[in-house]
């Protein structure tokens, strides 16, 4: 286990990579503790989770609502949780989403740690404090940025990922390959899922690797007045189109990637929009979609990155270098009609 402790604003986060679930005993009391979670996975990890006070959710972006808030509020009171309480998300980004939010309202705030058990909650979601919840079409419309004190990285959890999470966490590496890490962008084009799967040391070392970029990109900015938007590189019009489309986050990202390399060449003269969609193609990802470019638009202008008449859209130099390109929304539209 490799224990790794970083300060956000002087709060301090623990990361235990390499790690195993029994790990949170020792970071909490069982009394104290109460583990969120969904369906399938307390289905799945019955045993690792026999003794603790469970909140089990149904699974699925659809329940990522106020709704669902209202539910774990009213179980929290029913199990007498107070200000000594820990809640623990044990989950994917849905999971992690929404109980950083209730940790971060409920009685004005009580302690909150992650055990992530997706690839993309383990490299990205469960990262950075961002929580919330979808509000109809607009994605995470509603939340606080606050930190957790302590992640919990359990490989072996990966066992039962579906091949369709493996492609969302990497939809997400891909990302961070992309905006900061030409090195990685190499390696990635020299493996692939199945390579990662059956070599769990390479895996482990990419999984950190990724973690250890998000946490320097949110220390530096964990506000996003700056660097950080450079993590929303496919995310404006991914979001957009996600759940217009019931895409998956991957597969809306892995798009938004595609037409932010395309639309990269055309106004930053960057050359390898081939090479970022052969990648995403490597990786099972999507690079085409025929969506409704007005209503995708009209969905973008809700976005929480617009201001007034522009938006900040994330581009890239270089493979390995994104940049912050501010766009008049008239400009963004002429070049949507392309699509
Ligand atoms: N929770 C995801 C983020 O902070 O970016």
């Amino acid at each position: 286990m490799q224990k790794k402790r970083f300060l956000f604003s002087g709060k301090e986060t623990v990361f235990y990579f390499d790690a195993v679930f029994n790990v949170v005993e020792k970071i909490v009391s069982k009394e104290k503790a109460i583990i969120v979670t969904d369906e399938n996975l307390f289905q799945t990890y019955k045993r690792k989770l026999k003794g603790f006070n469970t909140i089990v959710l149904k699974p699925g972006e659809q329940f990522k609502v106020q709704q669902t808030v209202d539910v774990i509020i009213d179980q929290l009171i029913l199990l007498g949780a107070d200000r000594q309480t820990t809640l623990i998300g044990f989950g994917g980004g849905v999971i992690t989403d929404i109980t950083g939010y209730v940790a971060g309202i409920y009685m004005r705030g009580i302690e909150v740690g992650y055990i992530p058990t997706s690839l993309l909650a383990m490299v990205d979601a469960a990262i950075g404090g961002k929580n919330g919840i979808d509000v109809g079409l607009y994605k995470n419309m509603v939340g606080l940025i606050r930190q957790p004190s302590f992640l919990i990285y359990d490989y072996s959890l990966l066992k039962s990922l579906p091949l369709a999470e493996w492609k969302n966490g990497f939809a997400e590496i891909i990302k961070h390959a992309c905006i900061k890490d030409q090195k990685m962008f190499v390696e990635l084009e020299q493996n692939s899922i199945p390579k990662y799967k059956k070599n769990p040391s390479l895996l482990a070392k990419l999984i950190m690797h990724n973690a250890l970029i998000k946490i320097k990109v949110v220390q530096q900015d964990e506000f996003e007045k700056g660097d950080r938007k450079l993590l929303n590189f496919g995310h404006t019009l991914g979001h957009a189109i996600e759940n217009m489309y019931q895409l998956s986050h991957g597969e809306a990202i892995s798009i938004g990637m595609t037409y932010a390399a395309l639309m990269s060449q055309q106004l930053k003269f960057y050359k390898e929009a081939d090479r970022v969609i052969r990648l995403l193609h490597q990786y099972g990802l999507p690079t085409v979609a025929n969506f409704d470019a007005k209503k995708a638009f009209r969905i973008l202008l809700k976005d929480k990155k617009k201001q007034d008449d522009s938006i900040n859209y994330i581009l890239l130099q270089k493979t390995g270098k994104g940049v912050i390109q501010p766009l008049l929304l008239v400009q963004l539209q002429e070049i949507f009609k392309q699509f």
